[in-house]
């Protein structure tokens, strides 16, 4: 049977040409960039090397990039390390309601330490309103963390506008860039960002490593002790072949991501519109126009997506109800219930989401499998069968 992953953004596949980067770092290049001699050297050559090739890529200098163990890591690091950084100027944080569990979780830890955190609410298709962040600063503020894109529905958020609100009131500003590294352009100067966040397995590259881009002046410390690797911002043996796997990935994205753009926005409008044609009540969530181009969010009334999931599993189809973290629990999802949704249209979403390698061709079969899926759990449903026929 054909497998088609539509599941992009939990993971993407490695790259081939990414893996082979990285294999010799795992054998006869196998030096600790902190030792002195030949084997460290070369290690440490190639970790500057990635260093510079990822700042290029987001208008940022050498020395401002971090390598860490992916986007949780990275989250942590720039909103923990500014809070306890900054904590004798004040302790008031902004986020929104519908970031990933890596930065909500962190600011509920933060909480209990005694600081005091902001959610500003989104409207119905995911957006924030910098205005609404305007207004929630007060006098302790000392960070803001608005993601870039919504991991769930896709949304694209004003990242500028609300950094330059940030930059006049002299806040510090976190963007959580994992889902957008490598798929939209990323300029942290354009951004109008201090700290952004981004992950080697969203963009083609390996698992367990990731950035954080820390803006010049930027005081951030560290919640982790050991070495002074990365300037004393990241202790730990570098994971040289995870950063070396970062920089392929990177090149790649500078070389193919405007083509790869426009193929996958004609693949994901076409699915889009593939399913509300062919699906009655289903509705599509999220921006129509400011979302990644890779992301399908939909919710299908009186059937479940855990249900539409492994049945299109079965047909070969991988794709998501949730963000992965939170798919196997059945409390709906809090980025959906942000945005106003009931529970029964927040327990019937899907999320499909595109890659490098899905072609028309799997986005058609989707379009014959899922209308049936529905309509067979369809004629299983009481509520259907009451409230439509
Ligand atoms: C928006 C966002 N932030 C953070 C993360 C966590 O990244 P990582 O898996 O590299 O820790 C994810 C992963 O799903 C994500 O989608």
């Amino acid at each position: 049977m054909k497998r088609i992953y539509l599941d992009n953004a939990a993971t993407t596949p490695t790259d081939a040409r990414v893996l082979e980067a990285m294999l010799p770092f795992f054998s006869n290049m196998y030096g600790n960039p902190s030792s002195l001699h030949a084997f460290g050297q070369e290690a440490k050559h190639a970790i500057e090397e990635a260093r510079y090739i990822v700042a290029q890529f987001i208008g940022a200098q050498q020395e401002e990039i971090v390598f860490t163990s992916g986007g949780t890591e990275s989250n942590n690091t720039a909103i923990k390390g500014v809070a306890y950084a900054r904590r004798d100027k004040g302790n008031h944080i902004i986020t929104s309601k519908i970031e990933h569990h890596a930065v909500l979780e962190t600011c509920h830890f933060l909480e209990k330490q005694g600081f005091e955190v902001t959610y500003v609410p989104v409207d119905k298709s995911g957006l924030v309103d910098p205005e609404n962040v305007k207004r929630a600063i007060n006098a302790k503020t000392i960070l803001i963390s608005v993601m870039h894109a919504n991991n769930e529905i896709g949304t694209i958020e004003p990242i500028a506008e609300i950094g330059k609100i940030a930059m006049e009131e002299g806040i510090y500003f976190h963007t959580d860039a994992v889902q957008t590294l490598g798929h939209v352009p990323v300029n942290v100067s354009e951004l109008n960002v201090d700290l952004l966040s981004a992950s080697g397995h969203k963009l083609y590259g390996p698992k367990g490593v990731g950035i954080l881009y820390v803006k010049k002046g930027v005081c951030i410390l560290p919640f982790m002790n050991g070495g002074d690797q990365e300037q004393g911002r990241r202790a730990s043996t570098h994971n040289v072949p995870g950063i070396v796997g970062f920089e392929k990935a990177v090149e790649l994205a500078k070389e193919e991501m405007a083509k790869e753009t426009e193929q996958l926005t004609l693949l994901r409008d076409k699915l889009i519109k593939g399913i509300l044609d062919k699906i009655e009540y289903s509705r599509l969530n999220g921006h129509p126009k400011k979302r990644l181009p890779n992301n399908v969010n939909v919710s299908i009334s009186y059937v479940e997506g855990e249900s539409m999931l492994l049945n299109l599993d079965i047909e070969g189809i991988a794709c998501s109800t949730g963000s992965a973290c939170t798919s196997s629990s059945l409390e709906p999802s809090h980025v959906l219930a942000a945005t106003g949704f009931s529970h029964e249209l927040a327990h019937g979403s899907l999320r499909l989401t595109m890659g490098r390698m899905t072609s028309e061709e799997d986005i058609d079969y989707c379009l014959t499998r899922l209308p049936v899926i529905v309509r067979k759990l369809r004629a299983m449903s009481p509520l259907y069968k009451k409230e439509v026929k």
